[in-house]
């Protein structure tokens, strides 16, 4: 769904609702006003506020909304959830506007709780936990503990908010060590679909909810959690660079080497890219692998020399610290993928055990033709990202709505397009899922496992949440319970 650019469109829309479902008018959103602190703010189409709080990282079925309100403080989101709950106004969370899944489409009007002014971290005097405010961006919590000589699990790109990927658990570039981010929770602060106001730690029900379906259960507006020593500043790259015929080898070689069955060695960590470059190959992608590892000035040799033997195009080593590892993949503040740049950029994400070398050649020739030269999809990226997995594995999986800490790998084709209307969205549509497919048969799995902060929007609860019964009855009593309306229903809903 397009914003509302205009007061008319508003108008006009508003013809087609129900009069007992609106609030009535402007004397109702003066009275939400009077309940805001001082420095809250209320932005309505048309504005320029409004404008700066809906640009999106994807304009494909973004959220709508048509009062946009940006609380200072936690009560006012509780003050703003009351209202909109009291007159059945749909509302939603905004936070590093990186959230894609379609679902979010759904919302056609409505309030937006752009929550990025409530930024900040505070460490406890004890040194072993911290306070993250709901709007804070991972980069602020990286560079605040790296201050004080301390580090936690955050999602490792710069311009991504802290809670956006937490709530559905979290890949970061230190899970190996400490497991997902949502598995450093002690305890948060939390606002209800009615607008209550709760505390709540491992004692309470909502607790294995909020990590992994939490977009589901309320507006977190702070979070405590474990934090750690700096142990090792120094980090090490080499990105070994493949044209497109050896990616089988390439495969194998991550099978054999790096993954060892889910016991790669937990400093290391292994992403791949395929993208165009037409420079050193006009007839299909290229395979940029980086093998990342922690505490050396230089990867170690026993881990990149097998893939050296495969014969890279280019081999390029790199050393620095910790934070450098967003710059080194492409996912810092300056780089693309942090861009609002109006395009449309669905992922297709399918969690796997291990590589199919087959699979591999088989998904590689699909996506080097459609995402060639002359297609629309010729700016596509197709993502694997590797992290060890010591950390996420030590958890006891039934401890977590996250449900897939049995795999090892995250793939997914990021089709990059400009939008160009319906038929070029399904085209995109039908080539993930195609690509998704000849993954899926390749692992033999009947079931999809999709990590829900990737989404595409079109995989079921099932595929976001784990299909074992058990998990879906316990998910869906806790929305009954604490979201009977179903109110935080736009972003991958549990039911
Ligand atoms: C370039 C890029 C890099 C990424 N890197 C990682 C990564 O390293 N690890 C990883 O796990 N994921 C990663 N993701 C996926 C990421 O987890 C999701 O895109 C996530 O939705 C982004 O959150 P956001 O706050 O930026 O986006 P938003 O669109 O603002 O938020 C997404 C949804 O989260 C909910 N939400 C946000 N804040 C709150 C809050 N305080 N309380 C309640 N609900 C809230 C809302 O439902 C909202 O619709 C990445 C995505 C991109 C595009
Ligand atoms: C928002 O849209 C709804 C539905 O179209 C309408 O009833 C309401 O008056 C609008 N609110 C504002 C502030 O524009
Ligand atoms: C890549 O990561 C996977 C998943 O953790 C791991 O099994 C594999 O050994 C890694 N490969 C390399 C080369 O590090
Ligand atoms: C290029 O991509 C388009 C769209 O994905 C596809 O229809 C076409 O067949 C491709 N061309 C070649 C030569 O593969
Ligand atoms: C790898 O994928 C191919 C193609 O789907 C499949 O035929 C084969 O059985 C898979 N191999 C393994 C070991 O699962």
């Amino acid at each position: 769904m397009r914003w509302f650019t205009t007061l008319t469109a508003v108008a006009v829309w508003a013809l087609s609702v129900p009069a007992t479902c609106l609030p009535r008018g402007d004397a109702d959103l003066k009275d939400l006003n009077s309940k805001l602190s001082s420095k809250a703010r209320i932005y309505l189409p048309g504005s320029s506020g409004f404008a700066d709080v809906s640009a999106r990282w994807s304009e494909l079925e973004m959220p709508a909304s048509n009062i946009s309100v940006v609380p200072a403080i936690e009560k006012d989101v509780v003050e703003t959830i009351k209202f909109a709950s009291k007159y059945n106004i749909p509302f939603l969370a905004v936070n590093g506007v990186h959230g894609s899944i379609t679902t979010l489409g759904r919302m056609d009007w409505g309030v937006s709780i752009y929550v990025g002014e409530m930024s900040g971290v505070k460490i406890a005097p004890d040194g072993k936990t911290a306070t993250i405010l709901g709007g804070t961006m991972s980069k602020v919590v990286t560079d605040t503990l790296w201050a004080a000589g301390k580090q936690t699990v955050t999602g490792t790109c710069e311009c991504v908010s802290y809670l956006g990927p937490a709530l559905g658990g979290g890949h970061g570039w230190l899970q190996g060590h400490h497991g997902l981010v949502a598995d450093q929770f002690v305890s948060m602060n939390v606002v209800l679909a009615d607008g209550t106001l709760k505390t709540i730690g491992p004692s309470s029900d909502l607790w294995w909810a909020m990590k992994g379906a939490g977009h589901n259960f309320g507006v977190v507006t702070s979070v405590t959690v474990k934090i750690y020593p700096l142990v090792h500043q120094n980090w090490a790259i080499e990105t070994l660079m493949f044209t497109g015929d050896k990616v089988k080898e390439v495969y194998q070689a991550a099978n054999d080497n790096l993954l060892k069955g889910g016991t790669q060695d937990v400093n290391v960590i292994n992403w791949s890219y395929w993208f165009n470059l037409p420079q050193v190959d006009p007839t299909g992608p290229v395979i940029a692998f980086y093998i990342i590892q922690e505490g050396v000035g230089a990867v170690d040799s026993k881990y990149t020399k097998p893939f050296r033997d495969i014969g890279p195009f280019s081999v390029e080593p790199a050393a620095g610290t910790y934070r450098d590892l967003a710059g080194w993949v492409g996912i810092n503040l300056d780089a693309p993928p942090c861009a609002k740049a109006g395009l449309a950029n669905p992922r297709f994400p399918i969690y796997l055990e291990k590589y199919n070398a087959t699979a591999q050649q088989q998904i590689y020739n699909l996506f080097a033709k459609a995402t060639n030269a002359s297609s629309p999809f010729a700016g596509s990226l197709f993502m694997f990202e590797g992290y060890s997995m010591q950390g996420v594995k030590a958890v006891d999986a039934a401890s977590a709505a996250y449900a897939y800490r049995g795999d090892n790998l995250l793939i997914a084709p990021l089709l990059q397009y400009q939008p160009a209307g319906p038929v070029r969205d399904a085209q995109a549509k039908q080539l993930g899922n195609e690509i998704r497919e000849l993954l899926r048969k390749g692992s033999g799995r009947t079931d999809l496992h999709s990590y829900v902060n990737y989404a595409y929007g079109d995989e079921t609860a099932k595929s976001w949440y784990g299909s074992e019964a058990w998990r879906q009855t316990k998910l869906k009593a806790l929305k009954t319970k604490y979201d009977p309306k179903g109110r935080f229903s736009f972003y991958a809903p549990v039911a």
